[in-house]
């Protein structure tokens, strides 16, 4: 195995040794370790930071994205063969749901100032499209103009979700990211913002979506819902006991349920959140300035942002060729790096057995073609700052 000096991620969690003893500590006094209390006061605690009504906690960012298109489908907000556009620039199992379950998924383009979908984008595909569902991603820490893109999408009735497992803690004048949709994904894996190891969340405002979230998260059964609801279902389907509520299956679930674990270290890790978020922001200007005096990168702009909270520097070059020459700097240094999420996710293998039609989208093939990413933490020292600043500079 490679050994990087500066690799994507120095540790599992922040404040490490902090944590791991606090997670034995919890483990060695626990009675319960399946979904629970913890995960319920990690779901209350993050619902405040997003500024959301509802948080539901998942085993995993993917499962969070598959739960939020199941949930619409249970609800019959979207159906069968409906068109769903996409950010071409995303993460595997943002996509990978919306085939699964039967969406015509038709992938958007991206400025490559941004890396994002924008709505100018968005306006010449409804040219062609007549979406049902947006499900957009933000990708590493930045987005696109999502005022006008909800605006556009509210004025023709599409509904909008945002995956934001790679930007917790950015934001806009108008607010922050996540927010800007009817219901947002995120991811707790390690070497995101915050980690629990595995993890991932979904917020929304909607009730009743929250609650569908509930039920497709465990197994489709109602156990996970608060007395009220349970309540609605059972008389709904005239169920007479709880004997007989206990195994009952109201629509269609799968079990992508965390364990207190997961409860316990979302709420530990979130007391560093806030901080490592704005060390984050500050190592990215540093290297934003870096490149803007490199004409080898194409500069990325986040003019419209009031705050850019990645877990990566994304590195735009002007051409592939570029990137050779800049991907063999960083591999010498000892810095490890990735391509820029999936690429174009038309061009990955799945994508192509299950959809036949390409698209021309010129600025996610640039993206695919010419960038790439470095990792961005807070434990990143002086010393591996400037080792990334010698490899642009
Ligand atoms: C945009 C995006 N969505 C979803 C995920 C999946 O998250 P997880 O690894 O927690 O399943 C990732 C993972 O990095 C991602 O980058």
């Amino acid at each position: 195995m490679t050994t990087y000096g500066v690799p994507l991620m120095k540790h599992t969690f922040l404040h490490e040794a902090e944590t791991k003893k606090a997670l034995a500590t919890f483990i060695l006094n626990s009675e319960r370790l399946s979904m629970g209390a913890e995960c319920e006061a990690f779901e209350n605690k993050f619902a405040l930071f997003q500024e959301r009504k509802h948080a539901i906690l998942f085993n995993s960012g993917g499962s969070a994205n598959l739960a939020m298109i199941q949930a619409l489908k249970n609800l019959e907000k979207i159906k069968q063969d409906d068109k769903a556009g996409f950010s071409a620039i995303t993460w595997s199992t943002n996509t990978m749901p919306l085939i699964q379950l039967g969406l015509q998924s038709i992938p958007l383009d991206c400025d490559k100032q941004t890396l994002n979908l924008s709505s100018k984008i968005l306006l010449e595909a409804l040219k062609e499209h007549n979406f049902k569902l947006l499900f957009l991603t933000n990708v590493l820490g930045l987005t696109g103009d999502l005022d006008r893109i909800k605006e556009i999408c509210d004025e023709k009735d599409i509904i909008i979700l945002e995956d934001n497992c790679e930007s917790l803690g950015s934001e806009l004048p108008s607010g922050k990211a996540g927010n800007f949709s009817l219901a947002s994904s995120f991811s707790f894996f390690v070497a995101h913002h915050m980690s629990t190891i595995e993890g991932g969340m979904v917020c929304t405002d909607d009730d009743s979506l929250a609650e569908m979230l509930k039920i497709v998260r465990a197994n489709g059964w109602d156990r996970n819902l608060n007395e009220h609801q349970k309540k609605k279902w059972r008389e709904r389907f005239d169920i007479q006991s709880a004997f007989q509520a206990s195994y009952t299956f109201y629509d269609l679930g799968y079990n992508l349920r965390p364990t207190e674990i997961t409860g316990f270290l979302g709420q530990y890790q979130m007391q560093f959140l806030q901080e490592n978020i704005k060390i984050r922001e500050q190592n990215f200007k540093k290297i934003q300035n870096a490149v803007n005096q490199n004409s080898d990168f194409f500069p990325l702009d986040f003019k419209h942002m009031n705050l850019v909270s990645g877990f990566a520097f994304p590195f735009v070059c002007k051409n592939a060729d570029l990137r050779m020459k800049y991907i063999e700097k960083f591999n010498i240094s000892g810095i490890e790096i990735r391509p820029l999420i999936a690429g174009n996710m038309q061009r990955q293998p799945f994508y192509q057995k299950y959809d036949k039609h390409i698209y021309q989208l010129p600025g996610a093939d640039f993206i695919h073609d010419c960038a790439f990413y470095s990792g961005n933490y807070p434990e990143l020292s002086v010393e591996d700052m400037q080792l990334i600043l010698n490899c642009i500079n």
